[in-house]
């Protein structure tokens, strides 16, 4: 490959997607890890939730916008969504040229190597904690970990609601936290998208000794370690006057807009809408 090829595919963006806004939580740490990527983000805002749908829609959802974000010449893909990272990752895998990576994997292996006593919590959407998919990784590294996950539904709307330090969240965390703090585990994934942003409730309900794990910060150190051994790291900032950041969804733009300004630093202008159904 000559220098110039080589030089527009580190320069090519990282195509990311989530359900909605939830995925915005790997966004920003994507941008504050490797701060010279240029990043393709598409929320499908018009389908949301993802949690509670089937393997096989998630999955149809999940091809569509992969479509979408090859058709902006991404260099790599980041499904940044646990349930679509549980059901939909390892067949897309197997379809496209370019690397993708998911969020399930890389929280699963800190967590693995973070607990003490073995026991392990989960935590994230009716479909990630059925497939089982957090537990099935943690024992490939750690076979004796007892891992137990409880699905809390109402802490995505919670979240979207921004009720992220509110007696409400508060009561509804206890009811669904109990479980795991009588069981005694000392670390506790944070399994959906929308979490990290619930974690200093979850922290002070689950106490100081248990370690939190956000998969949204371990995806971006090992998109990182990706890059760089795939050689498509990006060494030189943009310049300026690049279209960085692009953000697409489909339905509720200005929605969109106001929660991911209230979770990332850069002003987001625009948000285009796209009809995700014809890809
Ligand atoms: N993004 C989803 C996840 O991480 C949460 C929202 C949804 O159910 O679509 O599993």
């Amino acid at each position: 490959m000559k220098t110039e090829e080589i030089n527009a595919l580190r320069e090519a963006p990282i195509g990311v997607f989530d359900s909605g806004v939830g995925g915005l939580t790997v966004v920003r740490e994507i941008m504050r890890q490797i701060p010279n990527e240029k990043i393709v983000y598409f929320g499908d805002t018009a389908r949301v939730p993802y949690g509670n749908k089937s393997k096989e829609t998630v999955t149809r959802y999940s091809r569509q916008i992969v479509r979408f974000l090859q058709t902006k010449q991404v260099k790599a893909i980041v499904v940044a969504c646990n349930t679509a990272s549980a059901f939909a990752l390892d067949e897309i895998e197997k379809e496209i040229d370019i690397p993708i990576i998911g969020v399930v994997r890389p929280g699963a292996k800190v967590a693995a190597e973070a607990t003490r006593n073995g026991r392990v919590g989960v935590i994230g959407t009716a479909g990630t904690v059925g497939s089982n998919i957090y537990s099935t990784y943690i024992k490939q590294i750690k076979p004796n970990a007892e891992v137990t996950s409880k699905a809390c539904p109402l802490f995505v709307p919670l979240v979207e609601e921004g009720l992220w330090q509110d007696p409400v969240t508060d009561e509804i965390a206890m009811r669904y936290l109990s479980e795991l703090i009588d069981i005694g585990i000392d670390t506790l994934i944070l399994g959906c998208t929308h979490y990290p942003l619930i974690r200093s409730t979850v922290g002070r309900i689950m106490g100081e000794h248990v370690t939190l794990v956000n998969p949204a910060y371990e995806t971006a150190r090992e998109l990182k370690e990706l890059l760089m051994e795939k050689g498509l790291f990006n060494p030189i900032p943009p310049q300026l006057g690049t279209n960085k950041y692009q953000f697409f969804v489909s339905d509720g733009a200005d929605r969109f807009m106001q929660f991911a300004n209230s979770i990332i630093k850069y002003g987001i202008l625009s948000t285009k809408i796209i009809n995700i159904e014809e890809f």
